[in-house]
């Protein structure tokens, strides 16, 4: 193998530019160049590449975003936007590709290997954490961080003028960052898809905590599960307390990469460069209890990733 080709597509995430840093200093390292894809599966279709040296990924490791920028391209699930695709890969003579994302950029690069000759590894990237066969995607700790810091503020402002507040927070249809941010941000109530919740047992509690003098709370809701200002509305109803909403939105996928996510993407990015050139194909990169490994595309896509329910119990018991 001479040359390998590097994109990130789907939603952005913390330490996606670590990742692609990782691939191309690793590939260097090994004497393999490097051509960089942009804007992910567009950038595939459209022939928009550019090849990366050492000095490409200078002063990025700190970065949020992936300067080689993402997007999610419909065209590419077209066999129509393939062909293109292919094209691409041919002129630039790319034998193997990291495909930096979600679920929806391992469906593209599975389906697309099995219609051509390539061989594809990916790196779970994505804030939500919500992808099976690894602990961790790159930039979950990241956005959890960014919830408890924006907790952190909210409870100062909601333990002075003694209200509860609702935080609506991200994760798609899964609840990660919520019970992960939810525990370590002392939240009264942790409300997720995974687990059904009644509000009047979120307003009981409330006023059980009320009736021994703790005159605030923090509901956290993912966004799956519910929606924050809905959520603020019954607890209003429920409690007849004071009741404020914030959607903490875009500002959980920003900004520097923690180091728990730098690390992770670098390791990561050194492994799918050693897979490529071992001969390996169609797997993700994976982290599972502290070691990295690796599984096939087959047994993660499209499937769930399950809740831990003792977090969960634990937040609670917590709490009260
Ligand atoms: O998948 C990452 C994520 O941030 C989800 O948590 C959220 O539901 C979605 O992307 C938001 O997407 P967009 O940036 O397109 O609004």
């Amino acid at each position: 193998m001479k040359r390998i080709g590097v994109l990130t597509s789907g939603g952005d995430a913390p330490g996606m530019n670590a990742a692609i840093r990782a691939v191309v200093r690793r590939a260097i390292y090994d004497s393999l160049e490097v051509i960089g894809i942009r804007r992910g599966y567009l950038g595939l279709i459209c022939g928009d590449v550019e090849p990366l040296v050492m000095n490409s990924v200078a002063d990025i490791v700190q970065r949020g975003g992936t300067f080689l920028r993402t997007a999610r391209a419909e065209e590419f699930y077209t066999t129509q936007g393939r062909l293109k695709a292919w094209e691409t890969i041919k002129n630039n003579q790319i034998e193997g590709l990291v495909v930096i994302g979600g679920d929806g950029t391992f469906r593209g690069a599975r389906q697309f290997s099995l219609e051509y000759p390539l061989a594809v590894i990916g790196i779970p990237a994505t804030i939500d954490n919500d992808i099976p066969g690894t602990d961790f995607t790159v930039g979950f700790d990241t956005a959890v961080n960014n919830v408890v810091d924006a907790v952190n503020k909210i409870r100062d402002t909601a333990t002075s003028v003694e209200r509860i507040v609702v935080v609506e927070v991200m994760g798609h249809d899964t609840g990660f960052i919520a019970l992960e941010s939810g525990l370590a941000g002392g939240a009264e109530s942790i409300l997720i898809p995974e687990v059904p919740f009644s509000i009047e047992d979120v307003c009981e509690k409330i006023r059980l905590t009320y009736k021994r003098g703790k005159l605030h709370s923090i509901i956290i809701v993912a966004e799956g599960a519910a929606s924050g200002p809905e959520i603020g509305d019954q607890i209003k109803r429920g409690t007849g307390l004071d009741t404020r909403v914030t959607i903490l939105g875009h500002i959980q996928r920003g900004g520097s990469p923690t180091a728990f996510d730098r690390n992770l993407a670098s390791r990561m990015g050194s492994r799918a460069v050693e897979m490529l050139m071992a001969g390996c194909a169609n797997k993700m990169i994976a982290i599972e209890a502290g070691k990295i490994t690796s599984v096939n595309f087959d047994d993660t896509i499209g499937l769930k990733k399950r809740i831990d329910l003792e977090l969960y119990r634990l937040a609670n018991i917590l709490s009260f």
